[in-house]
């Protein structure tokens, strides 16, 4: 099966956003990816809901928000209203996990769970079948345009193998230093969501990039 672009927002020219957003519209790409910060939990801010509004009122690809927050389970609600598909907390941020899939799910989102690239795949084992998409943080998250962490790989083969031995469906979502070198071997390795957001709004020709971040893996 083929995998799936997700441009990373924070990347984008927030004076002309709109025009972005309709780049990603006319593009290969299949999801919005949305940076949601807090400046508590990571240490930067992004933007909230009247951007995600605003974005979501020309979006035409689903919306996957990635909650860089302390206590999400608190704006479930509000994240649906404003446009999310996809809602994605950190392991690291929420110490009733189970509680706050259910919350998701009830709320009509696809429920993500994102690990820090310290916290071990191994502790999602108990609630891996409640989870729609995991996020490997192939960097620390907080900001774009940093270097991708080598041990992603390895993580990304434990994910697979606790996926097959619980006989689940889920989506596998590397988010951080994806570039047109290392994807092949991220999808190789079983990832099936690249986030990107400097390699394709850096680039000279942002449309292409993701074309070429698209191309199938031999
Ligand atoms: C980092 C964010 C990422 C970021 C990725 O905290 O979660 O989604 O936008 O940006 P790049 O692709 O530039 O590493
Ligand atoms: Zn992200």
């Amino acid at each position: 099966m083929s995998h799936l672009i997700a441009p990373s927002v924070l990347s984008a020219d927030f004076n002309n956003l709109e025009r972005d957003a309709e780049m990603i519209n006319n593009s290969e790409a299949d999801w919005f990816h949305v940076d949601v910060m807090d400046g508590v939990f990571v240490p930067n801010i992004s933007f909230g809901f009247p951007v995600i509004k605003a974005l979501n009122k020309v979006a035409k690809k689903p919306l996957d928000v990635h909650l860089m927050i302390v206590r999400p389970e608190e704006y479930v609600t509000q994240f649906r209203d404003v446009g999310a598909s996809v809602l994605t907390v950190h392991y690291e941020a929420s110490p009733h996990l189970h509680r706050t899939l259910q919350a998701i799910k009830a709320a009509g989102m696809q429920a993500g769970v994102a690990i820090n690239p310290h916290t071990p795949v191994a502790l999602l084992e108990d609630l891996i079948s409640d989870i729609d998409l995991v996020t490997i943080m192939s960097v620390n998250p907080g900001f774009g345009g940093q270097k991708f962490i080598e041990n992603t790989y390895k993580k990304i083969t434990d994910l697979v193998a606790l996926k097959n031995k619980a006989k689940t469906d889920l989506h596998i979502e590397i988010d951080g230093g994806v570039n047109l070198d290392n994807y092949p071997e991220l999808v190789k390795a079983g990832a099936n969501v690249l986030v990107a957001g400097n390699t394709v709004f850096s680039s000279n020709n942002p449309t292409n990039t993701i074309a070429d971040l698209k191309k199938t893996v031999g």
